[in-house]
């Protein structure tokens, strides 16, 4: 497996040159995300110390306080669990896990010389770029949704870190994974990490095939994300619609037994089920 060299540094190093030369693919789990839900545990724990210090009748202050403090416990506990989420996806921290399944998914991506690749869902770039610096005769483009709940993603940062990387054979645009804004059989490469199990959907498979349709005959796909059944329903079955289908090579890949992830990581961070469904069609 080809492991890609990719430099990161800390938003805070960003933001203290002013200038970016260096990429800043910020974190899954976003800051706000965790920010907010400490300060509702802080505003919860607030109101449980002002309804005990309050002249409110007993049998009141009996019944808030057991639950201002449960409410209280409950958002520290999340905001805990967060942060340790934020941390083991940083790109600074210790873990790295959002940059080993960059560079792993990457890994599997073939395309040819002078194909055209597609990143949906790209957030800030990262495999975007990673696909583009891996093979440097082939032409990029990532597309995404870039709504509030991910507000720290952009077009703007996604080029901005391209440029950091030194790759200029990628271009970005929004655009919504579940009406690809493409032609069918585009691309040559399509791939996609972690995006498709965010979207409202009872039928994710659609979702696969929506992405796939924009793939040329004998083009390679390599599509990670929490493939569980509650998510995406029987995708044993799946697999073999596609191989009816006239798909070749196709498989479903566990990343959570020690290739991207721990199974026990894959659990506290819920993320069982992680998968990539690769092929060629
Ligand atoms: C967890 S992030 C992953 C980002 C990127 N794939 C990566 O690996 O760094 C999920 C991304 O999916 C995007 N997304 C969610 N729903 C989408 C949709 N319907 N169409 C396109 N992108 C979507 C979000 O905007 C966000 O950038």
């Amino acid at each position: 497996m080809t492991v890609l060299s990719i430099r990161y540094e800390s938003e805070s190093d960003n933001a203290k040159s002013g200038s970016r030369t260096t990429p800043d693919y910020k974190n899954w789990m976003p800051k706000g995300m965790v920010l907010g839900m400490a300060c509702t545990a802080a505003v919860f724990l607030l109101l449980g110390i002002v309804t005990l210090l309050t002249p409110i009748s007993e049998p009141v202050k009996k019944i808030m306080i057991p639950i201002l403090f449960v409410i209280t416990a409950i958002f520290i506990f999340i905001s805990f669990w967060m942060l340790l989420m934020y941390r083991a996806f940083s790109y600074d921290g210790k873990r790295k896990m959002s940059k080993q399944i960059i560079e792993g998914v990457a890994a599997y991506i073939n395309i040819p010389d002078g194909g055209k690749g597609l990143d949906v869902g790209c957030g800030s770039g990262a495999l975007t770029i990673a696909c583009a610096k891996k093979n440097p005769n082939s032409l990029w483009t990532g597309i995404d949704r870039w709504g509030k709940e991910y507000a720290s993603f952009n077009k703007k940062l996604c080029e901005s870190n391209a440029e950091a990387e030194g790759v200029s054979n990628v271009s970005f645009m929004q655009g919504n994974a579940l009406k690809l804004p493409f032609e069918n059989e585009t691309f040559d490469a399509v791939t996609s990490n972690y995006v498709y199990h965010n979207i409202p959907s009872n039928n994710r498979q659609e979702i696969l095939l929506e992405t796939l349709r924009t793939l040329k005959k004998g083009g390679s796909f390599a599509i990670h994300d929490i493939m569980s059944k509650a998510k995406y329903g029987e995708m044993k079955s799946f697999v073999e619609k596609l191989k009816s289908m006239g798909y070749s090579e196709v498989k479903l890949v566990d990343t959570t037994n020690g290739m991207f992830m721990s199974k026990w990581e894959s659990t506290w961070m819920g993320l069982s089920g992680s998968a990539i469904l690769m092929g060629r069609k």
